[in-house]
């Protein structure tokens, strides 16, 4: 449903690339790690599927979701894929919020947005959204810092979820939170992944963590993807140095 082919990125004044001719492809329904440490080049891959790199930017290659190429996208085609296709719970998700708007009104400013939804329709939807995250109805009437970090990140999910996308990137979405409400979000995505048949991308430096969860591995470094298989095979039998050094340190 997701292939990317041969991708290069490069930012507006910088010398090097900062993705260097990268492939990989994510069936329907999978869940994969894009695992690498920080500069590595994630995010990129990111903002890039989502046309928000920042002006001056340069892509090459192919990025092909159901069949189009999202780099030769108009604004307006990719206007109808954001949120109703591919959506993306931001590496800075807990402080992504409007602090005087509350997370009601967040959600149903999206709907109203991307789905047309209003009124009673979109007062239903953020309830169902919310309970759905394993949230009370009633945090919608709260504001951003009147919620803990774990209600922030799946209020968050929530957010992500409001237009059915098919697609969920999940860039560092545990990245900010204790151990116990790490794994509670981990369960969450794993659950919304069967339930609604999601395809997902979470993004991390966590190995281990990402091995846990994830069907699938790709490891990058230095913009490139260096190794990429099923956990049990990168953790048994890594073959690039960097990734064997990832796994020398868990198990020691
Ligand atoms: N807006 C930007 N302008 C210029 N360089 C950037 C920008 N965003 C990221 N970079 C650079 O691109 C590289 C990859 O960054 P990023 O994709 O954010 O990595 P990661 O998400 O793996 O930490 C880094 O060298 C970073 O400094
Ligand atoms: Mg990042």
């Amino acid at each position: 449903m997701f292939d990317v082919k041969n991708l290069t990125v490069k930012y507006q004044n910088s010398d090097n690339d900062a993705v260097c001719g990268v492939s990989f492809s994510l069936k329907a329904g999978s869940f994969t790690g894009l695992v690498g440490e920080s500069g590595s080049g994630k995010s990129t891959i990111v903002s890039t599927s989502l046309g928000l790199l920042p002006k001056g930017a340069e892509t090459k290659g192919e990025m092909f979701f159901e069949g189009k190429d999202i780099l030769r996208m108009r604004e307006d085609e990719l206007r109808t894929i954001r949120w109703k296709e591919i959506a993306l719970i931001p590496q800075s998700a807990l402080n992504s919020f409007t602090p005087v708007i509350t997370i009601g009104h967040h959600i149903k400013e999206v709907l109203a947005e991307h789905s047309n939804m209003i009124g009673n329709k979109a007062e239903d939807k953020v309830d169902g959204l919310l309970v759905e995250v394993g949230l009370d109805a009633s945090i919608k009437n709260r504001y951003p810092h009147e919620l803990s970090g774990g209600q922030k990140q799946r209020a968050a999910i929530a957010l992500a979820l409001a237009c059915s996308p098919s697609l969920l990137f999940a860039d560092e979405p545990t990245t900010a939170l204790d151990v116990v409400t790490q794994a509670g979000i981990l369960n969450l995505l794993a659950r919304l992944r069967k339930e609604k048949k999601l395809t997902v991308l979470l993004i991390t430096h966590d190995l281990p963590m990402a091995a846990t969860i994830c069907d699938k591995l790709l490891v990058m470094k230095n913009g490139l993807i260096v190794e990429e298989g099923t956990p049990k095979e990168i953790i048994c039998n890594p073959q690039d140095a960097h990734t064997k050094a990832l796994v020398n340190a868990i198990l020691n």
